[in-house]
């Protein structure tokens, strides 16, 4: 059977960057807090002519820059910071990528799993039609209210990845375990731009699924925890990746030493979360900077609160290496402007746009702008 699986991953982040640091020193926390408790040393916070399309286009755009837009066909964009209730966020990137019309578009949400659930239908996309490849698109906008817990773990992102059959980096392998559970752990309602959380309640639905996933791809006959070379996670914060691994271990009874998934820390450290990203951008950490993993087996787990979970596996390619993208991704980390925590704040507070016509001040200097809303209508440039 023909291999199918990641072909290229590239990432983009927003304009600015907030350091915990500073952030910490403000609220009048210890910075451990941030950095040991959590595993967080900053998050990117979007200029206000950047949004969930700027950063997916400005990433979409590295892949077709590399591979030509031959046998794309379809564009799957998954988010949960959506800019508007019907149009699909893709169909903005397809106008300004210049994509052909013979492709289909579409939105997809389930908090941050919609970008598993995107490559899930990718793969199929690709089992029935080898010739194609898909483009998916995952970026949000993390935002908590200020003066909550949940503020030092905002963050925003994008990773754009290119589906195909003989994939250059991983094959994903048929076997996936999946779990699902009605749980009211983080949401955001229609009338908010900010999400509502029951952080608690959030950190123990994702180990329950992460374990609940695991015994699923047991069940679906999928690979032995000792075939398992590199785990990636999905990380709204780094530490939570170490605690829910900490009760899978315990759950099947192995020793687990978590230096192992810090290689897959490190982009995520910066970024903070990016939701539907989180895991794309782990994984992108783990083939930039991890140099064993020629024919390895890596387990990807995705949670999205709410809540779903899938742990998928893959075989990492012989010659991953050669398309190693390291170089550029810190450069698109160092790039971002530092903001005070009042600059922040100020920011924080201006929100998203809502629907009355404004223009937006030029900001940023990523390939892409949000210009702002013109007759009701969203305009990029
Ligand atoms: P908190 O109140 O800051 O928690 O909220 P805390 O007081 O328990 O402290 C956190 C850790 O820091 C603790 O470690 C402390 O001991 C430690 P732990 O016991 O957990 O191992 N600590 C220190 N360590 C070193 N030096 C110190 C120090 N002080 C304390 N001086 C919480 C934390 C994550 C709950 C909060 O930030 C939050 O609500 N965040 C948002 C929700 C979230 O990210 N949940 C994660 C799971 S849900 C998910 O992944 C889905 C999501 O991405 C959304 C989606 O799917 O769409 C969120």
């Amino acid at each position: 059977m023909t291999a199918i699986g990641i072909h290229d991953i590239a990432i983009a982040t927003g304009h600015h960057v907030l350091e915990l640091d500073d952030l910490a020193e403000r609220l009048g926390v210890d910075p451990a807090k941030y950095h040991v408790g959590i595993g967080q040393d900053a998050f990117s916070v979007p200029a206000p002519d950047e949004d969930i399309v700027t950063m997916g286009a400005a990433a979409a755009k590295e892949v077709i820059d590399r591979h030509g837009v031959d046998g794309i066909r379809t564009v799957l964009f998954a988010t949960e910071s959506g800019v508007d209730q019907s149009k699909a966020a893709g169909v903005f990137v397809h106008g300004l990528l210049g994509l052909p019309q013979s492709v289909r578009v579409v939105e997809l949400k389930q908090a941050c799993y919609g970008g598993t659930a995107a490559v899930q239908l990718a793969l199929g996309i690709i089992a029935r039609s080898p010739q194609e490849r898909v483009l998916v698109i995952a970026a949000d906008v993390a935002r908590y209210d200020v003066d909550t817990a949940a503020e030092p773990t905002q963050g925003a992102g994008a990773a754009a990845l290119l589906i195909s059959a003989d994939p250059d980096l991983i094959e994903i392998e048929p076997a996936a375990g999946v779990f699902t559970a009605d749980v009211d752990d983080f949401w955001r309602p229609n009338d908010r731009s900010t999400a509502l959380v029951d952080g608690r309640l959030s950190v123990t639905a994702y180990v329950d699924a992460f374990v609940g996933a695991w015994d699923d791809l047991v069940a679906q006959g999928g690979p032995g925890y000792e075939d398992i070379a590199r785990w990636v996670h999905h990380q709204p914060f780094t530490k939570m990746a170490i605690k829910a691994h900490r009760k899978l271990a315990q759950h099947v009874g192995q020793p687990f030493d978590e230096s192992e998934l810090a290689v897959g820390f490190t982009y995520n450290k910066q970024t903070g979360n990016t939701y539907t990203a989180s895991i794309w951008i782990a994984l992108a950490a783990l083939l930039d900077l991890d140099d064993e993993l020629d024919g390895q087996r890596l387990a990807m787990f995705s949670y999205g609160s709410g809540s779903v979970g899938e742990l998928l596996t893959g075989i990492v390619r012989a010659g991953y290496r050669t398309h190693r993208r390291e170089g550029r991704v810190r450069a698109v980390l160092d790039a971002r402007v530092p903001l005070t925590v009042d600059a922040y704040r100020e920011l924080h507070a201006a929100g998203a746009a809502t629907s009355e016509d404004t223009d937006r001040p030029r900001v940023t200097t990523a390939p892409y702008r949000f210009a702002g809303v013109r007759g009701g209508a969203r305009r990029y440039e």
